[in-house]
C-alpha cells in the first residue's frame, strides 16, 4: 500500500525527529535505554539518513566513529563516550581502558558499511568541495580498517572474513552461531544482570545460553588483550560470515572507486588485489545441500544448514556465479510466498524460524535496503520494488521499530530506532530520491 502524500510527509518529519532525538552531539545512539552508546554500523546508516537533510551532520557521524579507531586499524563495534548503567556489558567488562585507545570501546568490530556509505555521501552531495574534503579526511582510516579485516579476520588469505564473536557479525543470535557456539566454555561466567531484557520483551531477545556465550567470548578476548593474532589462533568461535564478507566485498569495490577519485594508485591496486581474492573466496560459502550461501565454521569445516537474509547479499556484493545467483533468486521468490513481508532474517520454513526473536526471523530495514539496492543494480527490479514497498509498509504500520515480524508486520525490539528512521529517509520513503531503484548505479561490476 502506497501512503498518501500527507502521511509520507508526516513520516519524513517523524524520521528526522527520531534522528535528532537520538543525536548525542556528533554521534547518534541507536535508541535510548536499550542501546545508549555509539554503535558502528548503526552510526553509518544514520549518516545516510542525516544526508537527506543535513550533509555536514552526516559526515560528522562517520568522523566521530573513526575518532575511536584503534591503532591497528580496527573500528570498534561500540564507542563508550559515557558509562551508562542502562547497558550491560559496559566499558569495564571489555577491559580495553588500559590499551591506550582514543576512546573506551568494545574489543571487536562490526560490519564495514562505511566505505559504501561514504561513496554515496560523496555522489549525492550538493556541495562537492565539502564532500571531497571530508572524504580525504576519512580515506586513510577506511583503508586501514579494511586492511585490518583481512589481516585480523582472514589471516590465511582465504578471501572470506570470520567473526570472532556473534556481535561482530551484527546479527547477534542467528541460528548459524548455535553449533559453533557449543565450543565456547561458559564455566565461571557466574551471575550477571542483563539490562536488555529490562528494556524489551525477553521473547524478542536472545536466550540466556546465548548471553553466557557472548560474555565468555568477551572474557576470552579481554584475557588476551584483544590481540588479533592470539584471537585468530585460539578463539573457540571462528566462523566465516556471509554477511560481513558480502558487506566488505561491496565496501572494497566502493573504496577502490574512491581511491580512483583521489588518484591514489597504490591503494587502488592493493584494494583490487583484495577484491580478486574475495571474489574467488566467496564460493566457499556455497552450500549445495541448502542451495545457497551459508556461513562456514572454520574450526569444524562445516557450513550452517539454512539460508539467512545475508545469502541475498550476493547481489549487493557482486559475488557468486550466474547459476548460484539464479538459485538465490528462486529462493527469494519462494520466501516471498511464505511470508507477508520480505526479508526474513532466517529461512522461514526452517524449524529454527521465530518471527519475533531478534535475528531468528524478523525483518530489518537496513538489511532490506542493502538487499534491495543489490537487486536493483543487478536488474531484478521486481524484487527490489517488493522489498522497498514491504519496508515502507512495515514502517507505516508499526513505526520506526528496531525490527519487524515478517508474518504479521508487528514491530519488535526497541522503538524510535535510528537506522530504521534513516533507511526510511534515504530509501523507503516515496519522497526518497537518493537511490535509483531499478538500474545499476553504484556497483563497479
Ligand atoms: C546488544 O547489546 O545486544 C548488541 O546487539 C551488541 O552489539
Amino acid at each position: 500500500m502506497t501512503p498518501v502524500a500527507n502521511d509520507v510527509d508526516a513520516l519524513d518529519n517523524a524520521a528526522q525527529q527520531v534522528l535528532r532525538e537520538n543525536d548525542r552531539g556528533g554521534y547518534t545512539i541507536p535508541t535510548a535505554g536499550l542501546y545508549p552508546y555509539q554503535w558502528n554500523w548503526d552510526s553509518v546508516f544514520c549518516a545516510l539518513g542525516f544526508a537527506t537533510f543535513d550533509e555536514h551532520r552526516a559526515w560528522r557521524e562517520i568522523e566521530t566513529l573513526f575518532e575511536a579507531q584503534w591503532p591497528n586499524g580496527m573500528v570498534p563495534h561500540i564507542v563508550f563516550r559515557t558509562d551508562d548503567r542502562d547497558y550491560f556489558p559496559g566499558p569495564g567488562v571489555w577491559g580495553t581502558t588500559e590499551l591506550g585507545l582514543p576512546w573506551p570501546s568494545s574489543g571487536i568490530s562490526q560490519p564495514p558499511v562505511a566505505a559504501t556509505v561514504v561513496r554515496w555521501l560523496l555522489e549525492q552531495s550538493s556541495d562537492r568541495a565539502l564532500a571531497e574534503r571530508r572524504l580525504r579526511g576519512l580515506f586513510t582510516g577506511l583503508c586501514a580498517w579494511h586492511r585490518w579485516w583481512h589481516a585480523a579476520r582472514d589471516p590465511d588469505g582465504l578471501g572470506i572474513v570470520t567473526v570472532s564473536h556473534p556481535w561482530e557479525s551484527g546479527r547477534d543470535n542467528l541460528p548459524d552461531w548455535d553449533v559453533p557456539g557449543e565450543a565456547i566454555d561458559v564455566a565461571g561466567i557466574g551471575v550477571y544482570r542483563r539490562r536488555d531484557t529490562e528494556h524489551v520483551d525477553p521473547h524478542m531477545r536472545p536466550h540466556k545460553v546465548d548471553y553466557d556465550r557472548y560474555l565468555a567470548l568477551v572474557r576470552f578476548g579481554r584475557e588476551r588483550n584483544w590481540d588479533p593474532a592470539r584471537i585468530a589462533a585460539e578463539n573457540p568461535f571462528w566462523v566465516a560470515d556471509v554477511g560481513v564478507t558480502a558487506i566488505l566485498l561491496r565496501a572494497e569495490r566502493d573504496l577502490a572507486h574512491l581511491a580512483r577519485e583521489l588518484g591514489d594508485t597504490t591503494e587502488k591496486e592493493a584494494i583490487e588485489a583484495r577484491i580478486a581474492r574475495m571474489e574467488a573466496g566467496f564460493d566457499r560459502f556455497w552450500n549445495e545441500r541448502a542451495g545457497t550461501f551459508c556461513s562456514y565454521d572454520l574450526r569444524s569445516g562445516r557450513h550452517a544448514e539454512a539460508a539467512t537474509s545475508a545469502s541475498l547479499l550476493c547481489f549487493y556484493a557482486g559475488a557468486g556465479s550466474p547459476e548460484q545467483r539464479a538459485r538465490v533468486l528462486d529462493m527469494t521468490r519462494k520466501w516471498a510466498q511464505e511470508v507477508t513481508y520480505l526479508t526474513p532474517s532466517f529461512e522461514p520454513s526452517s524449524p529454527g524460524f521465530e518471527h519475533l526473536r531478534y535475528w531468528r526471523g524478523p525483518v530489518w530495514a537496513m538489511i532490506n535496503f542493502m538487499i534491495g539496492v543489490g537487486f536493483a543494480e543487478c536488474g531484478h527490479g521486481d524484487l527490489a520494488d517488493r522489498i522497498r514497498s514491504d519496508t515502507a509498509s512495515l514502517i507505516e504500520q508499526s513505526g520506526f521499530s528496531e525490527y519487524y515480524s515478517p508474518v504479521d508486520g508487528s514491530g519488535a525490539g526497541g522503538g524510535a530506532f535510528s537506522w530504521t528512521a534513516a533507511v526510511w529517509l534515504a530509501w523507503a520513503s516515496p519522497n526518497a530520491n537518493g537511490f535509483n531503484r531499478t538500474e545499476q548505479t553504484h556497483g563497479d561490476r
